[in-house]
């Protein structure tokens, strides 16, 4: 794809709502964890293949502040294959110079989850290469509320006036600070609906929805979506140039 594409057709950030993993699952006959397990896979195949792409951010939804309502047991399944996936991941990120961070709040994880969850941020944060984020207990609405929580705190300290706030301010308290806006967000097994992610930075995203389940979202399924996306016209509001 990046003998097909030049670097200015491609996008700086890209999102994946990773969805579908329990009906790939059932399709089969078999458990929802193994929808989860394949998932995991899928998962670390695409960010090496982001990786080789050159894409600056990427964003991979693996669990919503929704999530919580699921059975218990699913919880504790996926929570057990973010240790494992660490466990198995975090070296090798950390060869290919990846920085591995966490969007969302990780304090009401399980112990093992979170503390897999900071070791990897650890081992990988002096990397400079591609920043790889993992939104865990992730909602938009929560990383909003937090980020006006923590302005509003600031005008409590006397650091700010509440008529001096800029978007830079705003957007330094997301969990994305620094990085670029996202400019494209993929989501899998057809669904048409943000299901809370990244409210504030997919404000220009373009988004594009695949039929395919996301164990079956290989990077040649990938290559097609880049190819969408370096086929659209993003206008930001201005005029047809
Ligand atoms: C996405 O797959 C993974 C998570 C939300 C953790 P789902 O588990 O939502 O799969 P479907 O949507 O039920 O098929
Ligand atoms: C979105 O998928 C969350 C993740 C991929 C982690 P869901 O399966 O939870 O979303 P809804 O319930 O279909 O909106
Ligand atoms: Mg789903």
């Amino acid at each position: 794809m990046r003998e097909v594409l030049p670097a200015s057709a491609m996008p700086r950030h890209v999102a994946f709502i990773m969805d579908g993993n329990g009906r790939w699952a059932t399709q089969r006959g078999l458990e929802r964890s193994a929808g989860h397990r394949k998932g995991a896979q899928t998962m670390l195949d695409l960010i090496e293949y982001c990786a080789d792409l050159a894409i600056e951010s990427v964003t991979v939804y693996a669990f919503s502040t929704e999530n919580w309502s699921r059975p218990k047991s699913e919880i504790s399944q996926l929570m057990g294959m973010v240790v494992d996936f660490f466990k198995k991941y975090a070296p090798r990120a950390g060869e290919r110079n990846l920085q591995i961070r966490f969007l969302g709040d990780l304090s009401p994880l399980p112990v093992p989850t979170r503390e897999a969850c900071e070791r990897a941020a650890a081992l990988t944060a002096k990397n400079t290469g591609m920043i790889c984020n993992i939104a865990l207990n992730y909602g938009g609405r929560a990383e909003i509320l937090r980020a006006a929580s923590r302005l509003a705190a600031q005008v409590q300290d006397g650091v700010l006036t509440p008529a001096a706030i800029t978007a830079a301010d705003f957007e330094a308290q997301l969990y994305t600070a620094g990085q670029p806006d996202v400019d494209l967000l993929v989501r899998t097994a057809g669904e048409c609906r943000l299901s809370g992610f990244l409210l504030y930075q997919c404000a220009y995203a373009e988004f594009v929805v695949v039929p395919e389940y996301w164990p079956d979202f290989t990077p040649a399924v990938f290559d097609r979506v880049l190819l969408e996306y370096a086929g659209r016209e993003r206008k930001m509001g201005g005029l047809k140039t």
